[in-house]
């Protein structure tokens, strides 16, 4: 087998036109605007209608990277979907996305890392490419976190939104592609971010329904120290490694979670503003869909060059941890 790089060739992505401000939350719980906007950066986030499954939200944005590679869906060899918010235990959501898009040839799965899910499914779906044994793998990060969300828990509420995100990733012609990746789950973090009920320990039922347990339970302030602590030693280490400098970094696409650790990341890592991207005002915490919506709107913005070098990192529940580093080759249109 030949080992080639795995490059980012396409982008899609999908956001539900409803629109969550900070202003009907205040309605709902006992919160304002200035609290979310000061303690989160958030300002609005998308969320769907009711009976909205995650693999429509996936789909749509994986049509659209198809349509802007003008490629069919029958020239994908690979599905992969990073989701928390599954429309249903099983089948997973890449076999819906497989069948909605129509993806005669592909096989796929889900990969469950919360708000690593984009970062982890780059890097699998990274090694079908380097191995010579896909050409054309679909990396979708998706979420519904409004179908898990207590809309009476302001702890929680104010942050999540709905979106999805999708990339193409195909062997690279030059030096553009990744680079490297650096990722670590360390389970005792699990206590500080869950969903505790409708899996195999504690079975929907009447109680798990009383007990809220088919909400997100979370300690922020714990997810909060790890995200900066961990954010930092995972993308320094992972720049030295590769022999770079944080310096080197054109563009940090990191998980939107919220604004001060966006900020505090930039600081530690010594990046000016503009070398960070922030969307988080406008579609809240997506879960595994902020980075891949992130680079969406970098690339609207027009804030890659050929040649510039890409810093993704992530935190998440589980905890989960993830970076990569790509070199990027610019998007490819139909024929090249
Ligand atoms: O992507 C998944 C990973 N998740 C994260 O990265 C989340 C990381 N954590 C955070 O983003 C922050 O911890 C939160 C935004 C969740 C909370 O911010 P915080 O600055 O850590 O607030 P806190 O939890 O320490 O709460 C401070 C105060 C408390 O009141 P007292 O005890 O000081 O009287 C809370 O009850 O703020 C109160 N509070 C609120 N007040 C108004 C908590 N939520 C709200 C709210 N509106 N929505």
């Amino acid at each position: 087998m030949t080992l080639r790089r795995a490059a980012i060739t396409s982008v899609g992505r999908f956001l539900p036109e409803k629109v969550l401000s900070n202003q009907d939350l205040e309605v709902l719980v006992e919160t304002s605007n200035d609290w979310i906007v000061g303690r989160t950066g958030i300002r609005e986030r998308r969320i769907v209608e009711e009976g909205t499954g995650t693999s429509e939200l996936a789909a749509a944005a994986a049509q659209e990277a198809l349509d802007r590679r003008g490629i069919s869906a029958d020239d994908i060899d690979l599905i992969i979907v990073g989701t928390v918010t599954p429309d249903m235990m099983f089948p997973s959501t890449a076999c819906l996305v497989q069948d909605k898009l129509g993806a005669s040839r592909a096989w796929g799965f889900d990969l469950s890392a919360a708000c690593c899910g984009f970062v982890y499914s780059l890097t699998v779906g990274s090694q079908f490419i380097m191995s010579g044994a896909h050409e054309r793998v679909l990396v979708i990060g998706a979420d519904v976190m409004s179908s898990i969300i207590d809309y009476r828990d302001r702890a929680t509420c104010v942050i999540f939104g709905d979106g999805a995100g999708a990339v193409l990733l195909e062997a690279a012609n030059g030096d553009e592609g990744l680079i490297g990746y650096q990722h670590k789950i360390e389970g005792h973090g699990g206590q500080y971010l869950y969903m505790p009920g409708g899996g195999s320990q504690h079975p929907a039922s009447a109680n798990t329904v009383e007990q809220k347990m088919h909400y997100v339970h979370q300690d922020g302030r714990q997810v909060f120290k790890y995200a900066v602590r961990r954010t930092y030693e995972t993308t320094t280490s992972l720049l030295a490694r590769e022999g770079f400098t944080p310096d080197d970094v054109s563009l940090l696409i990191a998980h939107q979670a919220n604004m001060r650790i966006l900020d505090a990341t930039r600081d530690r890592l010594g990046l000016p503003e503009e070398k960070v991207v922030k969307n988080i005002h406008k579609f809240g915490n997506t879960t595994a869909a902020t980075i891949p919506l992130a680079l969406y709107d970098a690339l609207e913005d027009r804030r890659l060059d050929k040649g510039d070098l890409i810093l993704f990192s992530s935190v998440g529940a589980g905890f989960t941890a993830g970076a990569s580093l790509f070199r990027w080759g610019g998007l490819r249109s139909s024929g090249e």
